[in-house]
């Protein structure tokens, strides 16, 4: 995934169900994130060219973590979302990083049983623990 990418990828995140988007959504902070990150995140384009699926993937040199993974619906179960995450792992791999997290939001049930179909373990004994550090007082739910 380049800088380019990011509306196409933004616009997929936004009618895709089971997302949560926040204010570390933002062009500059998703652009800040593949900048730390090269190489790491991945998009599927359809035959023309244009988006079809889209993930984001970082490390922060000690576990990895995957964000915002989505595919069309028009382009899924033909493997995509498979593709993206090989990628990802791959590079996470290439770097010593031995786990990969990531945030499934509670209520997405399609979700889960994707990742426990493709190998990944659900951690029950975790809860995500958060602060604003903008001052404002409120945490948007949903968001990560
Ligand atoms: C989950 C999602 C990314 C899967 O994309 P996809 O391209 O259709 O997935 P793939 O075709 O690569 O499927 C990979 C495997 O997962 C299985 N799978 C796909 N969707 C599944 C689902 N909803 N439930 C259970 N298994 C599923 C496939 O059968 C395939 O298994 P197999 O290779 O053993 O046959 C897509 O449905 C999506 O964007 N969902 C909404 C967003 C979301 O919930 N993302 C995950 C949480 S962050």
């Amino acid at each position: 995934m380049a800088t380019a990418d990011i509306p196409a990828a933004l616009a997929l995140w936004r009618v895709t169900e089971g997302m949560g988007l926040g204010e570390s959504d933002r062009p500059e902070r998703l652009a800040a994130f593949l900048a730390r990150n090269p190489g790491l995140s991945a998009v599927g384009l359809r035959a023309d060219g244009s988006l079809a699926g889209a993930v984001l993937c970082g490390d922060d040199g000690r576990r990895g973590y995957l964000h915002h993974l989505a595919v069309a619906r028009e382009c899924r179960r033909q493997g995509l979302a498979r593709a993206l995450i090989a990628h990802c792992v791959a590079g996470l791999a290439a770097r010593g990083i031995e786990k990969c997290n990531l945030f499934l939001l509670s209520d997405n049930a399609e979700g889960e049983r994707f990742w426990k179909r493709a190998g990944w373990a659900v951690r029950s004994d975790l809860k995500v623990v958060q602060k604003n550090l903008t001052g404002c007082a409120k945490v948007v739910p949903g968001s990560c």
